[in-house]
């Protein structure tokens, strides 16, 4: 008889589009580092694991995702990785790290894939984009894209509101939604819409649509990790769902601790190596 070696393989583009297909939602959340990647793998849920941009604001606390650098990105996809078994790992293309030039994109996306071991990228933007990922896709670099609000371009769109309002927005989403499907993109994350919107959109393609803030509509949802444990700070847009509190529960752990030093509780004979004898 002979012996099977079971390995957990990471899910593939072609395998979150044949959830699409048969009607099985994708679950997808964002993740920085190796102790929530090993948690978030061993809920047994997650399909698609983000390193993203967000980085900037949730781990080193700026204002917008702008100053997160193709560095900080490997960083952080290299460390999750190593917790992660059958998710699908994306790094996110920091701001300007593709819109310089098709090279520029290629050569980021490369150190992505090599030295941040991530099995895609995400880049954000409509048709301005297309070259990129035809450049991206043709080389062998799976793109999710990205719609709707799109954080690199705050300063722009004047803040963080909803996108696609409007007919001549609507339809332009839309139609941007399109033609990143013809220009090779995997999949899109549809980002503060209306749920009208991203459900014709999620109708319109053949590749998954991953809502955050686009209603129900769309082949999956994702979610920054922060947030769903109620980790985030004030931050609390109408989309966001807290699963946990783990935020107070941090702060009471840690006064716990405070007083059990500051009372001579901690460390007690049993947590210390040859106690002295009282
Ligand atoms: O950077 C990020 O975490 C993202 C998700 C919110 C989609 O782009």
């Amino acid at each position: 008889m002979s012996t099977q070696i079971q390995s957990i393989r990471p899910l593939t583009i072609r395998s979150l589009q044949k959830f699409k297909r048969d009607g099985r939602k994708i679950v997808a959340l964002t993740a920085y580092d190796y102790t929530f990647a090993r948690l978030v793998e061993q809920s047994g849920e997650v399909d698609v694991v983000l390193v993203g941009d967000s980085l900037g604001n949730v781990i080193q606390g700026q204002d917008t995702t702008i100053p997160v650098t193709v560095d900080d990105i490997i960083y952080h996809s290299r460390a999750v990785r190593r917790g992660l078994k059958r998710a699908h790992l994306v790094g996110d293309m920091p701001f300007m790290s593709y819109q310089v030039s098709t090279e520029q994109a290629l050569k980021n996306a490369m150190r992505l894939m090599q030295e941040g071991h991530v099995h895609s990228v995400k880049l954000e933007g409509g048709r301005e984009q297309a070259e990129v990922i035809r450049r991206l896709t043709a080389a062998g670099i799976p793109v999710m894209g990205h719609l709707g609000l799109t954080p690199q371009s705050i300063h722009q769109l004047g803040g963080h509101r909803v996108q696609g309002r409007g007919q001549n927005a609507h339809q332009r989403i839309l139609e941007d939604a399109q033609i990143l499907q013809e220009a090779g993109a995997y999949a899109i994350v549809l980002e503060c819409v209306p749920a009208a919107l991203a459900l014709e959109i999620s109708q319109s393609i053949r590749i998954p649509t991953i809502g955050i803030g686009a209603g129900e509509g769309c082949d999956g949802q994702i979610l920054v990790i922060q947030d769903l444990l109620g980790l985030g700070g004030d931050f609390n847009p109408r989309f966001v769902r807290r699963f946990a509190q783990l935020g107070d529960a941090v702060v009471d752990a840690v006064r716990d601790y405070g007083q059990a030093v500051r009372g001579g509780t901690f460390p007690s004979a049993e947590e210390t190596y040859d106690p002295i004898a009282v």
